[in-house]
This record gives C-alpha cells, structure tokens and sequence, in this order.
C-alpha cells in the first residue's frame, strides 16, 4: 500500500476493538494522545506507561496506546483515577538562538521542546506540548506552544491569516523600492507572497509582518530583495506580543487565545 494510504494506527486500533473511531477533528481520542493533552503523562511517557501495564481505561488495563477513547471514558494511571480535561492551554516562550523545531535532534543541538520542559513546573510537564509552527534554529522570539491540535491548525493554516511580525537585520541598506517590492508581493519558487507590511526600524532593520508563514519566507523574501537575513526575531503572533525574556515562558489568558488569536474552542 502507498505511504500515504496508510491506514492511521489510532483507527486500526478502533476497528480491531470494532468501537466507534475517534474523530480526528472532535474531542474523542485515542489513549495515549489523551493523556498528553490532559497534561497527565507527555506522548511518549504515556506510551511507555501503558504498554507496562499500568493504564486501566474503563476498569480494564489497556495495552495499546491508540486504544480509543470517548467522552466520559474512565482512566486510571497506577491506580489513580485521572481526568481527561479537554481545556485547551496555550503557552508563549521566547525562543532562544541554536535550538531546532523539531522532535528529532540529529545534529544534537538541542530542541525547543527540552528548553520548555527544563523552565516548566511540575505541574505543566505532563502534557505533550506542540510548537504552533516552526521557526528556524537561529530564529529568537515569539515561539507558541499547546496541548491541543486544534491550535497548530488554526496558528499554522494558511486561510487563517494570522499576523506574524518579524525585524530583521539584513545585509545592505533597504530602499524605498525593495521595501515596497515586499509590500507588494513578490514571486518565490513556491507562489507569490501576499502583500506584507514593510518598514525600516534602522538603516539595516527591517520589520515585515506576514499574513502567512512558508517555510524560511522572511529570509527568502529578503534575498529575492537583495538584503539577505544576518538576524531575524519574531515579535509578535496575532495580538499576542513577546513580553517574557530570552528562555522564558507564561501562559496566555483565555481571553488572549480568543481575541489575540482568535482561537473558539467550539
Ligand atoms: N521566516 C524565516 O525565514 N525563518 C523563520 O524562522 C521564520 C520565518
């Protein structure tokens, strides 16, 4: 079978049990993604934990991970009973240069998601926190992190238009003509950009502010003006503004996951 066709292992987990399949877009879930989002037990511990044996859902111990689970599914991890919150938490940090956004670490430099974990309290490390996009390994700033999907899909598609803002220290001396080239839009190997906000903050900084995030777009948008990125910072998501020093963290409010992201729940 082509890759791509795979069936996911949550929903083989579902059909072998002939249980109904989580929804991939409502609130039902398999086990182990449940309890990261719980803040129970982070993915992989989760994993770990119940192919010990040490995870009861419904007053049986459940082996498989992708095991689903319902609305008013009942679970206990080594005998204590664990509610299965389904409140979505948003966290910002200020990413510092050199970690990458990834899960994997080949070149062993290090990850954001071992930064976070190293400045949480206890009480925030048992959920499994997704970064809500990337930014590249010498990117500082604005970096934000949920336990629930819904939010990197919502920060991370491309209709939602959530604004990013950037300041750059480029190479050179931008012009009138290369700042409005980037308001403008210009043509990369992937589309054209849409139009952006463009001015200088200092004869070598420029602050851009997107609608979209491709791939290494502030700095290939840059060089397609003749100003390659030397430094690049993400200021701001949305409404929500960095305000925490380099390495640090906190939690949105609800009303800034709402208004400055623009992020219902239902
Ligand atoms: N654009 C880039 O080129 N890099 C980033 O890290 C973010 C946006």
């Amino acid at each position: 079978m082509a890759r791509g066709h795979k069936t996911p292992r949550w929903l083989e987990a579902a059909r072998r049990r002939g249980g109904e399949a989580p929804s991939p877009d409502g609130r039902a879930d398999w086990l182990s993604r449940a309890l990261g989002r719980a803040g129970v037990l982070p993915r992989a511990d989760a994993e770990v934990a119940i192919r010990e044996g040490r995870v009861e859902l419904d007053g049986r111990v459940e082996r498989e991970p992708f095991a689903p689970v319902h609305t008013g599914s009942q679970v206990k991890v080594d005998g204590r009973v664990r509610e299965l919150s389904l409140a979505t938490r948003v966290l910002m940090f200020h990413k510092p240069s050199g970690p990458v956004v990834h899960g994997s670490d080949p070149e062993g430099v290090g990850t954001v998601f071992e930064r976070l974990r190293a400045v949480l309290p206890e009480v925030l490390l048992g959920y499994e926190w997704l970064a809500v996009g990337r930014l590249d390994r010498d990117t500082t700033g604005l970096l934000l992190f949920t336990n629930d999907e819904r939010v990197v899909r919502h920060g991370t598609a491309p209709k939602t238009h959530l604004t990013k803002r950037y300041v750059a220290r480029v190479a050179g001396r931008p012009g009138e003509v290369a700042l409005q080239r980037l308001r403008d839009g210009l043509a990369l190997e992937d589309g054209p950009t849409r139009p952006a906000g463009a001015t200088l903050r200092a004869p070598d900084v420029v602050e851009l502010t997107l609608t979209e995030g491709r791939h290494h777009q502030v700095k290939r948008m840059l060089a397609a003006v003749g100003h390659p990125v030397r430094e690049l910072h993400r200021e701001s998501v949305g409404g929500v503004a960095l305000d925490v020093v380099e390495g640090a963290w906190r939690e949105l409010r609800a009303e800034e996951v709402q208004e400055g992201l623009g992020f219902r729940s239902e």
